[in-house]
């Protein structure tokens, strides 16, 4: 099954849960929210009080991905502000193995995130425990950033692992994902794929959902 999560980082922040509406009348299933410290990554943006907000704004479960240091100190803020899934960087967690439990014990989906430069490797010990595994394909930090094609082998290596070893993790990608892009992604195996720029950058926020989800949908009868 694929989902489409609609980054809200390219969104028009003075019209969220307009913009949220459109996409999902376009037919994301997922909200992807960034989360940014200025440390881990070159950029600021929103915290548990807009969670919050989106929360009552939409039904779709709220992925955030935390893009910060020391996540462990905020997890429960974003579980209480409504979160469903969150995700951790594997770069920034000395403890990752603790720090999923945390998650899993707000009653939330746990998922891992790898950097461009990160193997999927860095994650053997972990594979077990998490529900998804979120590839980054751009460095974090920015929106309408280019796609890294190396992505997509590690997609591939991720689904070879789950069938080998049995495992029921899902594959997100997150970056530079748009027409020209999510049919490789999917083919890899990505199933959750998040889009900031090619749902919001421009034109009508619907349309560009609906088109890139079709592009997504006939490349999964692509599977090899
Ligand atoms: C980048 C963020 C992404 C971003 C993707 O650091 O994690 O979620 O919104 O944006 P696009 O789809 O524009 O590459
Ligand atoms: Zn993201």
């Amino acid at each position: 099954m694929i989902d489409l999560a609609a980054s809200i980082l390219s969104a028009d922040f003075a019209h969220l849960a307009d913009q949220v509406e459109q996409a999902t009348a376009g037919g994301a299933s997922v909200i992807h929210v960034d989360v940014m410290d200025g440390h881990f990554v070159p950029n600021l943006t929103i915290g548990p009080p807009v969670v919050k907000s989106l929360r009552k704004a939409t039904r779709l479960p709220l992925d955030c991905h935390l893009m910060i240091e020391n996540p462990d100190q905020y997890i429960e803020n974003f579980a209480e502000a409504g979160a469903d899934w969150i995700s951790v960087h594997q770069e920034v967690c000395p403890h990752l193995n603790r720090t999923l439990h945390l998650i899993k014990s707000h009653d939330c989906l746990a998922g891992v995130v790898i950097n461009p430069a990160t193997p999927v490797e860095t994650l053997s010990e972990v594979l077990d425990i998490v529900d998804y595994v979120l590839v980054m394909s751009v460095n974090p930090g920015f929106g309408g950033q280019k796609f890294i094609s190396g992505a997509v082998q590690k997609i591939r290596k991720l689904a070879e692992i789950r069938s080998q070893r049995g495992y029921a993790y899902r594959i997100e990608v997150d970056g530079g994902v748009d027409l020209g892009t999510v049919g490789e992604v999917v083919r890899a195996g990505a199933e959750i794929l998040v889009a900031g720029n090619a749902v919001f950058g421009k034109g009508d926020a619907k349309q560009n959902a609906s088109a890139l989800l079709e592009a997504a949908r006939s490349a999964s009868l692509q599977r090899v």
